[in-house]
């Protein structure tokens, strides 16, 4: 396994940019590949900074950063193909898509409900300290507006976002500009979700050749693919003024209809990514084997109320007859 190199930026920046990271807000920092916009994984309400601030459509999950091998087994599960593939290209520009850990400490909405997460350990020396020094896994997207080219520079990232980032950390070398290739070894079988910055052949010639390509069936790689998602073992009730019998309740804003059940706001002053920051948290913890239906107040489809919205619809939608 090769080592990260060591960083020439300046300790004060990194420490500057770890103490953000670890007060909730957003940095965005190069990696070998592209430039990240990092959050603490482990704070909910920062990384729903990530999903407003990329005006990102969909809680597509992200790509959770780890410094090494030993940070990157707490959170997931590394399997035998894992292993092997992190052996040989980690610290570098391969993603793994592992079964999560329940004790990961990793928000829900960094991984949009799924058990399982994407795990990075990148080969870049300013990523590294940084990593290093917040000491949390941070959840980093590319840095680009969704939609946009990736970005690749720091004044790409400052044109994209302005001062919506709290920093920039700056790199004098030109990233790799391609994303990291995705790997799914949750199964059997390794699978490559996206292909990347490491070749469909270097990943095969570890596996006598073979190597899957695409999603599988039994994990979509957007989860947005399915059109009942996200659903709840209760069936959900949406745009609800008034509450039934038997019913539990998500809430939003100020005019919450009379209850007796339980029920959580998902932000009592109406902001939309503390909302979405609390989303799927909530939803589990409301879907209670007694409750009859989750019923959900009305929310807002500006900025992510869209995303969450979205997210309600495949809660609600009709679920495949399985028998
Ligand atoms: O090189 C890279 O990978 C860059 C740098 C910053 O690390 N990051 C990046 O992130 O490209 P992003 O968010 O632009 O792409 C992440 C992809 C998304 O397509 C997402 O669906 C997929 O990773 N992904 C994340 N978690 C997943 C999971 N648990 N299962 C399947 N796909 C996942
Ligand atoms: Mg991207």
């Amino acid at each position: 396994m090769t080592q990260p190199r060591t960083t020439n930026a300046s300790s004060t920046e990194i420490d500057r940019a770890a103490a953000i990271i670890r007060a909730g807000g957003l940095v965005a920092f190069p990696t070998e590949t592209v430039f990240g916009l990092g959050a603490d994984a482990t704070n909910p309400a920062a990384v729903a900074k990530i999903y407003a601030t990329k005006q990102r459509p969909e809680f597509n999950p992200l790509i959770i950063h780890t410094p090494d091998v030993d940070s990157a087994a707490q959170l997931g599960r590394l399997s035998k193909p894992a292993l092997r593939l992190a052996e040989v290209f980690w610290p570098g520009p391969l993603t793994l898509v592992v079964t999560k850990r329940p004790d990961a400490g990793i928000a829900e909405i960094a991984v949009a409900g799924l058990p399982t997460v994407a795990l990075r350990i990148p080969d870049h020396a300013i990523a590294q300290a940084l990593l290093r020094a917040a000491d949390r896994p941070i959840a980093a997207p590319s840095a680009n507006r969704s939609g946009r080219v990736s970005a690749t520079r720091a004044s790409h990232v400052a044109d994209d976002f302005g001062s919506n980032v709290d920093l920039i950390l700056n790199d004098p070398e030109t990233p790799r500009g391609l994303e990291s290739t995705i790997v799914d070894v949750t199964g059997n079988e390794p699978a490559i979700l996206r292909v990347g910055a490491i070749t469909q052949e270097s990943i095969a010639r570890l596996f006598d050749g073979n190597i899957e390509i695409g999603p599988t069936p039994a994990l979509p790689s957007a989860p947005g693919q399915l059109s009942s998602h996200y659903a709840p073992s209760c069936p959900v009730r949406m745009n609800v003024t008034q509450v039934r019998e038997g019913e539990v309740l998500l809430a939003f804003g100020t005019d919450v209809p009379a209850h007796s059940c339980p029920a959580i706001n998902l932000s009592p002053t109406g902001d939309l990514v503390e909302a979405a920051s609390r989303l799927f948290a909530a939803l589990r913890e409301l879907d209670q084997p007694g409750a009859r239906a989750i019923a959900i107040m009305p929310i807002p489809n500006d900025g992510l109320g869209a995303a969450i919205n979205d997210r309600l619809r495949r809660a609600a939608a009709p679920r495949p007859v399985v028998d």
